[in-house]
């Protein structure tokens, strides 16, 4: 057991809750969407109480994770432009992945990997917003021509692959580092962890702990 004083808190109870709720919405999504794609994964409509609720609760379900995910990015997106030590982070990829970490450059709260996810993840949603809402009948599919119609639901899914896909390295980058997911469940790590992988953020964050001490 970590002391308090050994911690630093990574996300609020706010940030855990926003993000694990996006996670149940993506993945319905995800199902639910992939049973429209393709006769083989129809079985999947279950995922939202079948065929019917599914093609009615999709798009809706697709509104509540914009919102959510609009919430969060805001949130972050300032910790998500390259920094100075990213480029250098970025030629000794290497190094990364052979986990010679010692050897790379301290760098703020997100690694240019995790930037990239984020980056990835704003463009493919907008994607999936803008193409879902010229696709959603009744409501605007009748304000588009059919041509693009047609071409918002090849863009739809194109997009949806591009986020399945980040996703899936999210959640492997996410395990593969150890520590990362009790970021996300109980919203601190150590201070170990945080000058191991994100030494100028520990290092503001120990300042910030200097100026306002904890009681
Ligand atoms: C089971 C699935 C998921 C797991 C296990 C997971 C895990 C995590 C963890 C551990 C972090 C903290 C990383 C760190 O602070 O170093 C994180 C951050 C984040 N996650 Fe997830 N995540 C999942 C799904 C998702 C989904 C579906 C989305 C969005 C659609 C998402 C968006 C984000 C964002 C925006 C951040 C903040 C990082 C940043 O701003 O770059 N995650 N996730």
């Amino acid at each position: 057991m970590k002391r308090s004083q050994d911690r630093l808190v990574r996300y609020s109870p706010l940030d855990r809750a926003n993000h694990w709720t996006m996670v149940i919405a993506f993945v319905l999504l995800a199902l639910s969407g992939l049973a429209f794609f393709h006769p083989a994964f129809f079985f999947l409509s279950h995922s939202l109480g079948g065929p019917v609720w599914a093609r009615i609760l999709h798009p809706f379900l697709g509104l509540v994770l914009v919102l959510l995910f609009v919430a969060m990015a805001v949130r972050h997106v300032s910790r998500n432009l390259l920094g100075e030590n990213d480029v250098q982070w970025m030629r000794q990829i290497g190094d990364v992945l052979d986990n010679r970490d010692d050897k790379l450059p301290p760098i703020g709260k997100y690694n240019p990997g995790q930037k990239l996810v984020f980056w990835a993840l704003v463009v493919s949603i907008a994607a999936l917003l803008v193409s879902g809402v010229i696709m959603w009948r009744p409501w605007f599919a009748g304000y588009f021509p059919i041509p693009l119609i047609r071409l918002a639901s090849l863009v739809h899914a194109l997009a949806a692959f591009v986020a399945i896909v980040t996703i899936v390295v999210h959640v492997y980058a996410a395990l593969w580092v150890k520590g990362s997911i009790r970021s996300m469940t109980q919203g601190w790590v150590t201070r170990a962890w945080a000058r191991h992988h994100h030494g100028l953020w520990a290092r503001e964050q120990e300042e910030k702990q200097r100026r306002e001490p904890q009681p």
